[in-house]
């Protein structure tokens, strides 16, 4: 049997180039990355795998319907794997409309152009066809003490960003109610890892730490969030493709559930040992701490319930929250090129020279 062709949208951003360094270095399959290249994402986090024969990048936009139709024409793929996505919650509170247009409109379009090309396929190839659509567990929305989201949990999402993926998770399970399309539907819970844009509350504070400057923590720092090793969800989301059932969702999650006021003190005993040489005037990195206005509309609480996705596809993660959490700490210690052009734009400067539209 040839390898399969893989066509993954948002591959460079953060979890999607920790996904297709596992699918280059562990799997025998092509990989199409289809990405526009937003502040977000960077081919740095791709350098290792970029030079392989299966490997194949487009700078596209997910809403631009013929370019889509034209990328999926040429490549064949026999799945996709959609992580295009605006993905950070404070910049869908200060300006929603990106994320209407990629998050809801960019996966109508994608689906519409995925659809018409196996519409067009046959046998074999039309029945083993797959439509992964990658999402969050903020679909949910906020928590109760005691509970933990299922698969049949009611949507309740609370940020322009969750309601905007709450809107394409609809679209795509329409897709499948109404066109027999095949998908499947992974809601994950907070990832972190290497190549974290340092916007997100874990590389923000690793970072801010090292650079002497305050650690910002909304509102009283006790909401909380189940954390997972993003390798882990990539080896899930790759079991999924693999194992899962027509038209299911599958919950991923590490069963990690901390405060943000924990998280950050951890990180900061972490930088203790890892990086005791502090910067001219911070005694202990913990004195950096300092509280800040609340986020609005903040969820107090994620929990997920991984156990369909552990009984029905034998998935598990491997990584503890200390053994991931160290790794993420040691990986922004020793990574200061990527950090500097992720910061400075230097990196997006450089594209807009190398890659004009
Ligand atoms: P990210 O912001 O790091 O990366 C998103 C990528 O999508 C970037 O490379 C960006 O350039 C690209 N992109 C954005 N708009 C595009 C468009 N219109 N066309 C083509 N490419 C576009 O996001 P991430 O953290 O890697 O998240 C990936 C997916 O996983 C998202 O769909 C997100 O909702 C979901 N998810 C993320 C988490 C998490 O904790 N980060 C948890 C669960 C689910
Ligand atoms: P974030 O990494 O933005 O992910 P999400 O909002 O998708 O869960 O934030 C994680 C948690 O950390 C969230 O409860 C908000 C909080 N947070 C802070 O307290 N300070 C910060 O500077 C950031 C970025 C987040």
């Amino acid at each position: 049997m040839t390898a399969k062709t893989l066509f993954i949208t948002g591959g460079a951003g953060f979890i999607g180039s920790a996904l297709i360094r596992y699918l280059i270095t562990e799997t025998p399959c092509r990989v199409v990355n289809v990405d526009k290249l937003t502040y977000a994402g960077n081919l740095e986090s791709l350098a290792s795998v970029a030079d392989s024969e299966r490997y194949h990048f487009e700078r596209e936009d997910i809403c631009d319907a013929a370019a889509m139709t034209r990328l999926i024409a040429h490549y064949r793929p026999d799945a996709i794997m959609h992580l295009a996505a605006e993905s950070h919650v404070d910049r869908s509170i200060s300006g929603p409309a990106a994320f209407i247009d990629t998050n809801i409109n960019g996966t109508f379009t994608l689906l519409e152009a995925a659809r018409q090309y196996w519409d067009g396929l046959a046998g074999e190839r039309k029945a083993a066809f797959r439509f992964h659509h990658i999402s969050t567990d903020e679909v949910y929305g906020d928590l109760e003490p005691g509970l933990l989201f299922t698969e049949e949990t009611p949507y309740a999402p609370s940020s322009p960003y969750s309601a905007s993926k709450a809107a394409s998770d609809h679209l795509v399970r329409a897709w499948q109610r109404t066109y027999d399309f095949p998908i499947l539907i992974t809601n994950c819970s907070n990832n972190y890892g290497p190549n974290h844009f340092p916007e997100k509350l874990i590389p923000l504070m690793i970072l801010n730490a090292l650079a002497g400057k305050a650690l910002p923590i909304y509102g009283d720092g006790q909401q909380i969030r189940d954390w997972l090793y993003v390798d882990d969800h990539v080896r899930a989301l790759y079991c999924v493709l693999s194992t899962g059932k027509i038209g299911e969702t599958y919950n991923i999650g590490g069963h990690n559930e901390k405060t943000n006021l924990e998280v950050v003190t951890t990180l900061c005993q972490i930088l203790e040992q890892l990086a005791p040489d502090k910067p001219a005037g911070v005694a202990n990195y913990v004195d950096l701490i300092t509280y800040v206005t609340d986020r609005p509309g903040h969820d107090l609480r994620y929990a997920i319930d991984a156990s369909k996705i552990q009984r029905e596809l034998g998935w598990q993660p491997v990584e503890t929250f200390d053994s991931g959490l160290l790794k993420t700490v040691e990986w922004y210690i020793n990574n200061d090129a990527w950090i500097e052009n992720v910061s400075s734009g230097a990196y997006q400067q450089w594209m807009e020279t190398h890659y004009d539209d």
